[in-house]
């Protein structure tokens, strides 16, 4: 059999309903299979849909450890369809040689534009005072209604200093603001001078910015980051915004420091238990809470897929995928 043969043979199974024009291309390649609408699929039913499947195109909203491994025997590939993998169980993939992959670079931008938007609208009030229009509320201009917080020249502490960190550095020099950073990684000196950023401990991030926004990969070490500890060496004043994964922040004592204004505002796009949002959360005006939609914008999400997806056909073909994350896995690959 010719690796085209075999790989037009191979049967893919993508776990959420995505873009007709990745599923055109993938068809052209695979035998594609899955979920046709929007609903998650529980482990039960993945586990029965992909049995047969050589890939899986999996969303974060997916749980790929070692049982649904172990449940499809043919399995060599997973593509995620974001840059994030926490989803998937990286050692048990490398373990049996499946290949992992994801979406780095295209949502880099989107997400930044996010991260700001966040930012925007937790420091001047947006969603609350799109609230008080509504609600019939805006009686008069006031001098003193749903005061915010300046951004401009303000200090802006990132923590995590990757692509999407940089993206948002870029676009806080437009506002004239300080940008400090925290990353336990370093970061080239070009790139640092370029952005115009310092780095610092983390605790001098905390006890100096007036903007926090995070854009680290959820790991051990990042685990609950911002923990009572550290909400308590935030500025009063400061805003924190999270787009990167929902446990890297301690939910609980994020209500506790909006509650008890330790923090000004936030702004949240991942939770701890999606998509469960944490009740004190919701009860709280100084929160902009959003439902994991940094990357969610027409071309970002399509470029994503078709990212995922050339990773998906480039590994079945045999090929090292451009965007493998479990590089150890490579040599160990299932031919
Ligand atoms: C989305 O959350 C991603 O990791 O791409």
């Amino acid at each position: 059999m010719s690796l085209e043969e075999r790989l037009v043979s191979d049967t893919i199974f993508v776990t959420r309903r995505i873009f007709d024009e990745t599923l055109n291309y993938l068809a052209e390649h695979v035998v594609v299979e899955g979920n046709d609408t929007d609903r998650v699929l529980s482990s039960d039913e993945l586990q029965a849909g992909a049995a047969d499947a050589a890939g899986i195109l999996s969303m974060v909203t997916d749980r790929i450890d070692s049982q649904l491994m172990d449940s499809c025997p043919n399995l060599k590939m997973v593509a995620n369809f974001a840059v994030g993998f926490n989803n998937v169980d990286l050692d048990a993939a490398s373990e049996r040689g499946i290949l992992v992959t994801n979406t780095p670079g295209v949502l880099t931008e989107t997400t930044a534009d996010f991260a700001w938007a966040l930012l925007m609208a937790a420091a001047r009030r947006i969603v609350e005072g799109d609230r008080l229009v509504r609600d019939g509320k805006f009686t008069a201009w006031g001098p003193r209604m749903l005061l915010g917080h300046d951004v401009h020249r303000k200090t802006l502490g990132l923590i995590g200093m990757g692509r999407i960190g940089q993206a948002v550095a870029r676009r806080a020099r437009g506002f004239d603001m300080d940008v400090i950073f925290y990353d336990p990684y370093p970061v080239p000196a070009e790139v640092v001078d370029k952005l115009g950023a310092r780095s610092t401990p983390l605790e001098e991030l905390y006890r100096t910015a007036d903007f926090i926004s995070v854009h680290v990969p959820l790991l051990p070490d990042t685990h609950h980051l911002l923990d009572d500890d550290a909400f308590a060496q935030i500025k009063p004043n400061a805003v924190v915004v999270n787009t990167s994964r929902g446990p890297v922040v301690d939910e609980q004592a994020l209500v506790r420091a909006l509650e008890a204004g330790t923090i000004a505002a936030a702004g949240i796009d991942v939770f701890e238990h999606e998509p469960q949002v944490e009740p004190g959360l919701l009860a709280l005006d100084n929160v902009v809470l959003a439902p994991h939609i940094a990357s969610g914008s027409h071309d970002t999400r399509l470029r994503m897929s078709m990212l995922a997806s050339e990773n998906l056909v480039c590994g079945l073909r045999g090929d090292r995928p451009p965007n493998l994350v479990n590089t150890e896995a490579w040599e160990q690959r299932k031919q």
